[in-house]
C-alpha cells in the first residue's frame, strides 16, 4: 500500500519537486556549522524543502507546514527533526551519564517520555540515538553516547529506539529515531573533532559497528551520516558504507539524513567541487542534504549533463516520503503539533519525577571511605564549588528545549531532602574556569559562564572559612557544560580552572570531604581519588539533577551506576578501553622487566575500570559455576554466581559477564562483555544469577569479514566490574 502511494505520487513530481523533498533547512537558533538556511518560508512555499529542523512549539510547527501543504502543488507535508538527545523539555541525564545505569528499561523510559514531549511540540522525527562507540575523554561527544563498549553500546541503541519509535510509528506520541553518526565518529584521532579517522576493517567490523547494527535491526526510520572519512572516502559520499553495508547487507530500509553541511564538507575533504560532491553523495546513499543546499543547486544540472539520472534522485525521494508516509503524515500532516495535549504533556509532575529517578539510577559512587556517605540530615554542611549552588549546567549540552531555569541546583535539592534539620554553608570558592579565552568561546555558543573578578585565593580563602565551621565538607565541581559535546575536546581533562587548588585548600582543614563531580567526559582524578574521602560522578543529571544528587548523599536513593567508558589516571593513557587487545609483550607487573608493553612514569591501569561503581553495602560474589565444560558450536553455556548483600542497606548490583576467546584466527581481546543483569539485594539477601552464553555470543568477524565461531578454549568472567572478577572456563569442540 505505501509503495503504491508512493510511486503514484513520484509518478506526479517534475524534477525539481523531487530535489525539494531532499532539502533540509535549519529554522533559526541552534546552529552548529558556520551556514544558516536562507528564505526558509519562501523555500517551504515553492516546493523547495522536505523537511525543517530547530524549530518546535505546535504553533510553530503548524505555521511552517501550513506553508507546505497549502501552497505547494503536491501538498507534501513537511518532517519536523530536533536534536531531542537527553529529553525534550524534561531533561534526563546526559547520554554517557545515561548509559551508566545500566538499566534498559530506564533508558527506554527516558526516550519514551522524550517522544511524547517532543510529537507534542511539533516534531516527529528526532536526531537520536547516538551510538559512536568512544574511547577518548578528550572527544567532546562522548558525553553523548553510550561509552566504550560495543555489547552494552548495542543494548542501549536499541532500547532507545523502542523508546522513540515504539511500536507504531504512526501514533501522535511516537517519533522517528536517528542512528547516528554513521560511522566511527568517536574514533576521530587525538580526540579531536570532525577529525579523521582510519581503522581496520576488523576493528569496524569487531568493536564499532555492532550498535549502529542493532539500532538499524530495531528499525529506527533513518541514520545520519557522520563528518569524518572511512577508508579515505567521506561518510557523506561513502557508496560502500551507505548502500554496500547498510542497504544491501543490513537490510536497512528507511532514509539517510547527512549531517550539518557535510556534503559541502566533503570540498574541504579534498575530493571534489560542489558538483562532484553532489553527485557522490547522492549517489551513495545519502537521500536528504542538511542545510547545505548542495542537492537544490547542483542536481538538476548533474541530471541534465547525465552524471546523475532521474532515477537516482528517484530513490533517495522515494524513502523520503516513505518516511512521511510511515509517520502518517499524508493521512494527518498536524498530527504532531497539538496544543492541548503540549499544555498536558510537557514537563507534567510524573515526568519530573521519572526525570529524578533516572538521575539517581545514572550517578557512579567512586570513592567512599569510612562510610562518609550517606550524610546524616542533621548538623553542617559547607556547600562549595562553583556548580553548588549552579542551576544553568545542570541540564548538559544538548538540552535544546530544555530551560535550565527549571533545573533544581544542588543547594536547593539538599534543602528539599534535608529540610532545616541541616545547615547550609555557602561558599562557590572557585570559577570554573578562569580562562577567558574559553569563557568567550563558550558564550560565544549559547553558554553564559560568568567570571567572578575576584581574585582565587580570595575565593579559596573564603571557602576555606566556611569549611572550618562546618562538619562535613561538600564540593560540587567539575566542568561546564560546554566543555563536552560538539566542537568542544579538551586535551586537558583534569578539573579545569582553580578547582584543584580549592580542594586542596579544603583538604588541609582536615574536615571530611565529598566531592560532587559534573561532567560531560572521563576526567583524570588521580589527586582526587587519593585525597577526597568521597566522590559521587552526577555527570550533567538533568533537569531534576539537584534533587537526584541529594536523595544520593543523603541515602534515599543507594547508588548503583556503574562506568560506561574507562577513568585513566592521566590523558596520556588514552585511548584506556577495557577491552583491548594483549600484545606480544603483555606487562605482567615485574617493574624490572623493561621490554614489555608500558610507560615508564605511569602504570598501564585505569584510575576506576570500565563497570565500576561503588554501592553504600557490599556485594560477595561465589566463583561462577558453568552448566558444562565442552560444547558443540551450536549449544549454550549456563553461567551461575551467587551474589549476595553483604552490607548495611539495600542495594541494587549490576552483575557482569564476560568472555575471552583464548585462541583465534585472528587476535581476540581479553575480554569482552557478553551479559549484564541489574539486580535488587535486600540487606543480607543472596541471589543467584544465571547467564546464557549462546553460540552468537562467541562469534567474531574474522579477516573475511565472515561472522564465525571458532572453536576451542572459551574463559568466562564475572564479577562487579571489568577489573574485579572471577574466572571459569570451557571449550568449543570441533
Ligand atoms: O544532529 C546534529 C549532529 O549530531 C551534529 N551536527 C548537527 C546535527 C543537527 O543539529
Amino acid at each position: 500500500e505505501m509503495k503504491k502511494f508512493v510511486d503514484d505520487l513520484l509518478s506526479k513530481m517534475t524534477l525539481d519537486e523531487k530535489i525539494g523533498q531532499l532539502n533540509l533547512v535549519s529554522v533559526g537558533f541552534d546552529v552548529t556549522g558556520p551556514v544558516v538556511s536562507k528564505n526558509v518560508d519562501e523555500n517551504i512555499r515553492k516546493g523547495n524543502v522536505g523537511g525543517v529542523f530547530n524549530t518546535y512549539t505546535p504553533i510553530a510547527a503548524k505555521k511552517l507546514q501550513e506553508f507546505a501543504v497549502n501552497n505547494t502543488r503536491l501538498k507534501i507535508p513537511l518532517l519536523f527533526g530536533y536534536d531531542v538527545i537527553h529529553g525534550h523539555r524534561t531533561i534526563f541525564p546526559i547520554p554517557l551519564g545515561l548509559s551508566a545505569s545500566w538499566d534498559m528499561e530506564t533508558v527506554e523510559r527516558s526516550a519514551r517520555i522524550a517522544a511524547d514531549e517532543a510529537s507534542a511540540d511539533g516534531l516527529n522525527w528526532v536526531y537520536s540515538p547516538m551510538v559512536d562507540i568512544a574511547r577518548d575523554a578528550r572527544w567532546g561527544r562522548i558525553a553523548e553516547g553510550a561509552g566504550e563498549d560495543p555489547y552494552l553500546g548495542s543494548e542501549i541503541a536499541r532500547a532507545m529506539v523502542r523508546g522513540y519509535q515504539g511500536d507504531d510509528l504512526t501514533k501522535e506520541n511516537t517519533v522517528m529515531a536517528t542512528v547516528k553518526h554513521f560511522a566511527l565518529y568517536g574514533a576521530s584521532e587525538a580526540g579531536r573533532d570532525y577529525n579523521t579517522v582510519d581503522m581496520s576493517m576488523n576493528r569496524m567490523f569487531n568493536e564499532y559497528l555492532p550498535p549502529y547494527k542493532a539500532a538499524i535491526e530495531a528499525g529506527a526510520g533513518s541514520v545520519m551520516t557522520s563528518f569524518n572519512e572511512i577508508n579515505g572516502v567521506p561518510a557523506t559520499g561513502n557508496r560502500w558504507l551507505m548502500t554496500e553495508l547498510l542497504r544491501d547487507q543490513w537490510g536497512f530500509d528507511g532514509f539517510v539524513v547527512t549531517d550539518y553541511t557535510a556534503i559541502n564538507e566533503m570540498i574541504a575533504h579534498g575530493v571534489g567541487d560542489e558538483a562532484k560532491v553532489g553527485e557522490l553523495a547522492l549517489k551513495a546513499g545519502s537521500d536528504m542534504d542538511m542545510v547545505g543546499e548542495v542537492y537544490l543547486n547542483n542536481l538538476r544540472q548533474s541530471v541534465e549533463k547525465g552524471n546523475l539520472t532521474e532515477e537516482d534522485i528517484n530513490t533517495a525521494v522515494r524513502r523520503i516520503l516513505e518516511a512521511k508516509y510511515k509517520l502518517g503524515l499524508f493521512e494527518d500532516p498536524y498530527r504532531y503539533a497539538d496544543e492541548a495535549r503540549a499544555k498536558n504533556t510537557i514537563m507534567k509532575p510524573e515526568y519530573r519525577e521519572a526525570a529524578r529517578d533516572i538521575a539517581r539510577k545514572s550517578m557512579v559512587l567512586l570513592k567512599n571511605e569510612k562510610q562518609v556517605l550517606p550524610l546524616k540530615k542533621t548538623g553542617s554542611i559547607a556547600l562549595i564549588g562553583p556548580l553548588a549552588n549552579n542551576q544553568r549546567d545542570l541540564i548538559g549540552n544538548w538540552s535544546g528545549a530544555g530551560d535550565w531555569k527549571q533545573a533544581v541546583s544542588v543547594e536547593q535539592g539538599i534543602k528539599n531532602v534535608a529540610g532545616n534539620s541541616v545547615k547550609i554553608n555557602y561558599a562557590k570558592g572557585a570559577n570554573i574556569t578562569d580562562d577567558e579565552q574559553m569563557i568567550k568561546r563558550l558564550n560565544a555558543h549559547g553558554g553564559e559562564l560568568q567570571l567572578d573578578k575576584r581574585n582565587a585565593e580570595q575565593m579559596i580563602a573564603e571557602a576555606v572559612k566556611v569549611a572550618q565551621k562546618s562538619d562535613v565538607i561538600v564540593a560540587v565541581v567539575g566542568e561546564s557544560q560546554g566543555m563536552s559535546g560538539e566542537a568542544a575536546s579538551r586535551a586537558d581533562i583534569t578539573l579545569p580552572g582553580q578547582q584543584r587548588e580549592l580542594l586542596k585548600a579544603l583538604k588541609k582543614t582536615g574536615k571530611p570531604m565529598v566531592v560532587v563531580l559534573m561532567n560531560g567526559r572521563p576526567l583524570a582524578l588521580k589527586w582526587e581519588d587519593e585525597n577526597a574521602d568521597a566522590i559521587l560522578e552526577t555527570w550533567f543529571a538533568g533537569t531534576e539533577a539537584g534533587n537526584a544528587i541529594a536523595d544520593v548523599l543523603f541515602g534515599s536513593y543507594n547508588p548503583s551506576g556503574k562506568l560506561t567508558a574507562t577513568f585513566p589516571q592521566v590523558v596520556g593513557q588514552i585511548p584506556l578501553y577495557y577491552n583491548h587487545k594483549n600484545t606480544g609483550r603483555p606487562f605482567n607487573g615485574e617493574l624490572l622487566n623493561k621490554y614489555t608493553t608500558r610507560y615508564m612514569d605511569v602504570t598501564n591501569e585505569p584510575l576506576y575500570p570500565f563497570g565500576y561503581g561503588l554501592s553504600y553495602t557490599t556485594f560477595k560474589y561465589s566463583p561462577p559455576q558453568l552448566s558444562k565444560n565442552s560444547i558443540s558450536p551450536n549449544e549454550n553455556v549456563e553461567v551461575t554466581v551467587q551474589v549476595q548483600n553483604t552490607g548495611n542497606y539495600d542495594g541494587e548490583e549490576v552483575v557482569q559477564l564476560y568472555v575471552q576467546d583464548v585462541v583465534g584466527s585472528i587476535t581476540r581481546p581479553v575480554k569482552e562483555l557478553k551479559g549484564f543483569q541489574k539486580i535488587n539485594l535486600k540487606k543480607g539477601e543472596s541471589k543467584t544469577v544465571t547467564f546464557t552464553i549462546e553460540p552468537e555470543d562467541l562469534k567474531f568477524y574474522n579477516n573475511d569479514l565472515e561472522h564465525v565461531l571458532e572453536p576451542g578454549e572459551f574463559k568466562v568472567y564475572v564479577g562487579t566490574n571489568s577489573r574485579d572478577v572471577q574466572e571459569a572456563g570451557f571449550t568449543v569442540t570441533q
